[in-house]
């Protein structure tokens, strides 16, 4: 097999999972020739005309080989654990300063939003050598985030966040997969992943914003496909909603305690619930107050804010869940 076409390797983990990958196919390959070659010395080496044929053998055990065998496996298999949890670790850690990019699955295309408000359909352009985090929600069924040459998948889940952290390191074109089956054309909802590098991509931002502020319209040289594009980012749009959608009656941004708490500096902090426990905020939990409001209140205040589950629409919650986290 010569024409075998090698994925490459585009992300800082890539090479990561494929050396864990080759160690666990290596690894089965010598143990499935050792359990063969021993199996067939035992049956030779104890066959019934070698020894006693009317009487079984009597076995005492061996406690020094038993334990040296299970602690010798034991210690093989945390090879792989630990490897593979440190690799692991690695994709879900958030980098706090990585270019965020939102991510909306829904049947059948990938919805794509960067933060100065620019939209695009099944392609997006990320800089090499640059942590990005795609913060990713799903706008109607369970989908999944799969780019092989990243060696990385998210399932995208309606009405919560995942994130997908990737730092790629090849400049190129990689395809981006759905990997949930999420109904009839589950196996067209194909994507692009373009990578360039982060001068290419100053540019490639820098240009647009340019030309949004001459109103000319976006995107039109390329083959992007753009969906409808707001001069809005979607922290601006969330500014919008949070004042027309009344949320401004009852909490302050600027660290004022009014009916409900504050919104501001709030992620990554702690905060303490009636019910005595904490919980550290992140997206989630922004995206639960607002939607589930009751779920988890804020020690000292009462459950009295409405539910907005139904209310606001997708695109409502998460340019609030923008705009409040970005309150300093
Ligand atoms: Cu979306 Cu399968």
């Amino acid at each position: 097999m010569n024409n075998v076409i090698k994925l490459p390797e585009a992300s800082s983990i890539a090479s990561h999972v494929d050396a864990l990958y080759s160690l666990i196919y290596y690894f089965s390959w010598v143990s499935f020739i050792i359990v063969m070659i021993l199996m067939v010395y035992f049956v030779v080496r104890y066959h019934r005309s070698r020894t006693n044929p009317d009487k079984t053998a009597y076995i005492t055990g061996h406690h020094l080989t038993e334990i040296s065998v299970s602690l010798g496996l034991l210690a093989i298999v945390m090879v792989f654990f630990i490897w593979g949890w440190l690799d692991y670790k690695t994709m879900i850690t958030a980098d706090r300063n990585a270019l965020e990019i939102s991510v909306t699955a829904k049947q059948w295309l990938w919805e794509f939003e960067y933060t100065n408000g620019r939209k695009t359909m099944n392609e997006i352009t990320i800089p090499a050598n640059t942590p990005v985090r795609f913060v990713m929600t799903a706008a109607d069924v369970l989908h999944s985030f799969y780019v092989p040459a990243f060696r990385m998948k998210q399932d995208v889940v309606p009405n919560t966040y995942t994130s997908y952290n990737v730092t790629a390191t090849a400049p190129g074109e990689y395809d981006l997969f759905c990997a949930e089956f999420c109904g009839t054309a589950h196996s067209k909802m194909l994507g692009k992943i373009k990578v360039v590098s982060p001068e290419e991509y100053k540019k490639f931002q820098s240009r647009w914003e340019a030309e949004q502020r001459l109103g000319i319209s976006s995107d039109s040289s390329s083959s992007t496909t753009t969906a409808s594009t707001t001069s809005a980012t979607p922290a601006e749009r969330g500014a919008k909603n949070f004042a027309d959608k009344g949320c401004i009656a009852c909490h302050s941004v600027t660290g004022q305690k009014l009916v409900g708490p504050a919104l501001n500096g709030l992620l990554g902090t702690d905060v303490e619930l009636a019910d005595g426990s904490k919980v550290k905020i992140d997206e989630n939990y922004i995206r639960e107050s607002i939607t589930n409001s009751t779920a988890k209140v804020v020690a000292g205040y009462a459950p009295i804010m409405p539910l907005f589950q139904g209310t606001l629409s997708d695109d409502e919650v998460n340019s609030l869940v923008a705009y409040i986290k970005g309150l300093k």
